[in-house]
């Protein structure tokens, strides 16, 4: 596999040059490298990547691809082996992230949004482990040369190159991913350093710059700061900076805007659109708000339970979704049109834990359309109901 030179989109761009033997992102990432270092030590070191290799007949990691995706998730599995049992947090999901374009992720809290996220980065903690599928990055575009990421195993170079270079990641908890020991200049250094070869100067001058794209005022101050001194809303535009810093091929944001106000909201959602238009950078964007996908979005993926229910062009999404756990989520969202005392609908029911998984069709017991001796009995699979939209639903079963 090749790692090509990218050029930073901020005033620094000479003299930028993506180091092949970068390392981990950050020290959550060395932390999580060390827990799935010892997921491999408690399944006997039989995870995705070992196991791959050892049938690989090419052994170069190398895989096809659908169409010209960037990325291309298929039949991830990850599980979490707890005390109480194992927890089959994602469930065999699939969708593609196309160059240049945005992903939306959405579904209701503990559906799998975050663990899906991660585990394209390996960065899964115990007791969780992939437990299967392929995860096809194709930077190059060529038919024929991507590299599945799980078959690079969570430790090598390669993925440590990626992970936080190629492929970065806004965390949902931006209070947890920063080391409160190190000012931010220094975390956003170590980025740097382990994924360009930038000087010194140029390091800290790219990480004032970012800063100051982000909206934190006196950013040549910030950078000497330590993350306590940062506000909830500043440590997330912070962690948005030390994201596209590397000027990522894909960038992974897992509920970026949640902690800001609206004003900052659309700052950052045009800072990443404009991002992805200078550097045709591919976005898989994790949200709750309907409204932020219907603004950045260019196709969905509805989640429900670990798996994908529903998956589509954004604008189908909205005219006409299929599943319906999808028409439920849209109608449970205001439109103009709703009086400001209106009640809206809610979803019935509550979302079960993936360990008391129901029978059947996973939403069969809050779905308005179920079929009794059918939707209780089989698990629908996901299936092209039109050129464009996918839905996993009995209702749409033999079209
Ligand atoms: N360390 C863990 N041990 C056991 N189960 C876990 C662990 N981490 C996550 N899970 C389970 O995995 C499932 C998916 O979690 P995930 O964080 O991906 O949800 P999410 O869709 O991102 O939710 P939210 O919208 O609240 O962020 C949940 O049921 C959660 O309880
Ligand atoms: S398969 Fe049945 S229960 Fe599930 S969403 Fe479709 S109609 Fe509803
Ligand atoms: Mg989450």
């Amino acid at each position: 596999m090749t790692t090509e030179t990218r050029q930073p989109t901020a005033p620094l761009d000479s003299g930028f040059r993506r180091n092949d033997v970068a390392a981990p992102l950050d020290s959550r990432v060395r932390g999580n490298d060390v827990a799935s270092a010892r997921n491999d030590d408690m399944s006997g070191g039989n995870d995705v990547a070992s196991a791959r290799n050892d049938v690989a007949s090419s052994g170069n990691g190398e895989s096809p691809v659908a169409g010209d995706a960037i990325l291309s998730v298929r039949g991830l599995e990850t599980q979490f082996f707890t005390d109480e049992g194992v927890v089959r947090a994602v469930d065999g999901v699939d969708f593609d992230v196309l160059p240049g374009t945005t992903m939306g992720i959405v579904g209701e809290s503990g559906c799998g949004k975050s663990i899906t996220a991660k585990s394209i980065l390996q960065i899964v903690e115990a007791p969780g482990r992939i437990t299967n599928g392929e995860i096809n990055y194709n930077p190059s575009g060529d038919a024929g040369s991507a590299t599945d990421l799980l078959s690079l195993g969570a430790n090598s170079d390669a993925m440590r190159s990626i992970r936080g270079g190629e492929i970065s990641m806004i965390f949902q908890e931006p209070m947890t991913s920063f080391s409160g020991l190190h000012t931010f200049g220094n975390q956003i250094d170590e980025t740097l350093r382990l994924h360009t070869n930038l000087s010194k100067q140029e390091r800290f001058d790219l990480g004032v710059d970012w800063l100051a794209r982000v909206g934190i005022p006196n950013p040549t101050q910030r950078m000497h700061e330590y993350p306590f001194r940062f506000s909830g809303g500043q440590l997330q535009r912070a962690m948005i900076a030390m994201a596209m810093c590397t000027n990522p091929r894909v960038l992974i944001a897992d509920e970026p805007t949640t902690a800001l106000d609206v004003t900052t909201q659309a700052q950052i959602l045009d800072l990443l659109q404009r991002m992805q238009e200078e550097n045709d950078m591919a976005i898989l964007f994790i949200t709750h708000d309907l409204g932020v996908i219907s603004e950045i979005a260019d196709d969905v993926t509805v989640m429900y339970l670990g798996k994908v229910v529903e998956t589509g062009p954004v604008f189908s999404f909205f005219d006409e979704p299929k599943h319906p756990y999808s028409k439920a989520l849209l109608t449970s969202i205001p439109s103009m049109f709703t009086s400001s005392r209106e009640r809206l609908p809610s979803i019935s029911g509550s979302i079960p834990h993936p360990q008391n998984r129901p029978m059947g069709c996973a939403f069969h017991p809050r779905c308005q359309s179920f079929m009794a001796g059918t939707c209780d009995v089989g698990e629908p699979e996901l299936q092209s109901v039109n050129e464009e939209q996918e839905v996993s639903c009995f209702l749409y079963e033999g079209q």
